[in-house]
């Protein structure tokens, strides 16, 4: 593949047609932002560097993109007024300098893209050694996008926005979907020339692809033939869509790798999370970031794994049960209406039904210990910080306050809950 130098991403804009208020390239996407996605299409090109283009809300944009690369390649440019995509390019030319290589540009809210279709995109810019490609498609509703003009030769001469088009060139159906790599030497002398002079008032970049046209040098249409890859966010309708087609993507590789999801439709699992295989997800279960879930494990109906939940070989979370930053060790199990909040639980632990770990106390959140093959009777409230010693049991509707420790191997009951001592051998 041929590598970009630098690849630069657009994301100062507001997104007014969203009517949030939020940036919108930190529209929320499978959990994380929007940006988040893009960044990461930028990062699998391998450049030198990843210019971020940042304005509208900016801080917060700045601080979600800050710590996506290790290698600390990303380099944020602030537009300060947004006066349109070419304005935000001129913002970088500081940074490009007047030879910068092969430029890719990214808009930020064009989460669905594949590296294979960027891969490609950069060897056919190769191929016109001068010129720049961008990716086009012609989806059944072209909703905004610009429209490819084609000159004879089968090139691109222009790209008219919608609001600049005539009722002729409204019927084109292959749009610009806004990805493009440019010759960076010619695209820095392009740049102090574009005007302003179209309905929005602002300046295109676009209009730098119509300069290598009038320049002579080759501006080559990469048509994509996956539309789905073509979703542009720029409505709260578009980000539903966004959502849907990366979370089928996600799904899939699960499935792929031997997760059964038996109801995709109704299942949500964040990016990023980690499933064993043979694990089975009953429908309507909701997976949240930064949830690691071993091998053989039985999630759902209707369960929520919030953050940083971890579930080792075995575990099982059931009917409504919601989890965050808890631990399940081997073969526990929660398999009907309980909350796990701030948990560490070990090996073959029951949580019985209606169980809660009441992690908060108003102000401060504290962690709740619950060791290997102790059983929580049902309705047991466990006031954190508290521990309940291995073999241990409480009986229905127990409050162990905060501060208890449950000895290994005996009987709690009652509220407050109080000992009635070790068990009898074998019982449980
Ligand atoms: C743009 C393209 C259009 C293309 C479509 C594909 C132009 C003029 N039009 O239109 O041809 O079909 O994308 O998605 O480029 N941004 C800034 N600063 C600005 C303005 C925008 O950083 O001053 C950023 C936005 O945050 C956004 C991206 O650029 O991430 C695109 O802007 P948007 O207003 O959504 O452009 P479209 O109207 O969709
Ligand atoms: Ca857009």
């Amino acid at each position: 593949m041929a590598r970009p130098d630098t690849v630069i991403i657009l994301a100062a804009g507001q997104g007014t047609r969203m009517k949030t208020g939020w940036a919108k390239v930190m529209a929320p996407l499978c959990g994380q932002p929007m940006i988040a996605w893009v960044v990461a299409q930028a990062l699998a090109l391998e450049p030198r560097r990843i210019l971020v283009v940042v304005g509208y809300r900016g801080d917060e944009v700045a601080a979600a993109v800050a710590n996506l690369d290790p290698q600390g390649r990303i380099v944020t440019v602030v537009q300060a007024e947004q006066k349109g995509t070419g304005h935000a390019v001129q913002c970088c030319l500081p940074e490009l300098g007047p030879d910068p290589g092969r430029v890719v540009l990214l808009y930020g809210d064009m989460p669905l893209l594949r590296t294979e279709s960027l891969e490609l995109l950069c060897t056919e810019q190769a191929a016109t050694h001068d010129g720049v490609a961008l990716l086009t498609a012609s989806p059944s509703d072209p909703r905004g996008f610009g429209r490819i003009v084609r000159a004879a030769d089968g090139s691109v001469a222009r790209i008219v926005e919608e609001k600049d088009a005539s009722s002729g060139e409204r019927t084109i159906r292959e749009v610009n979907l806004g990805v493009y790599a440019f010759d960076g030497k010619f695209l820095v002398h392009a740049l102090p020339r574009l005007e302003a002079n179209n309905a929005q008032r602002e300046y295109y970049v676009t209009d730098v692809v119509a300069q290598f046209a009038r320049d002579g040098r080759k501006a080559l249409p990469v048509e994509l033939g996956d539309v789905s890859e073509a979703i542009g966010v720029n409505t709260l309708v578009h980000l539903a869509e966004a959502r849907a087609a990366l979370q089928r993507r996600i799904l899939e590789g699960h499935m792929l790798a031997g997760v059964f999801i038996e109801d995709p439709a109704t299942t949500y699992i964040a990016h990023g999370v980690k499933i064993g295989a043979g694990t089975h997800i009953a429908p309507c279960s909701v997976i949240d970031r930064g949830c690691v879930i071993g091998a053989g494990c039985r999630i759902g109906p209707f369960a929520h794994l919030g953050e940083r939940t971890t579930l080792d070989d075995g575990a099982e979370i059931g009917n409504f049960t919601e989890t965050k930053r808890a631990h399940l060790g081997k073969k526990s199990k929660a398999k009907h209406l309980a909350y796990i909040g701030d948990a560490e639980l070990g090996e073959r632990v029951n949580v019985g039904a209606g169980t809660v770990f009441a992690n908060y106390d108003g102000k401060h959140k504290h962690t709740t210990r619950v060791a290997d093959h102790s059983f929580l009777g049902c309705g047991t409230v466990l006031v954190a910080p508290c521990s309940v010693g291995a073999g241990a049991t409480t009986g229905a509707n127990a409050v162990v306050t905060r501060g208890t420790q449950v000895g290994a191997g005996e009987l709690w009951v009652g509220v407050p809950a109080k000992s009635k001592g070790r068990k009898n051998a074998g019982s449980a």
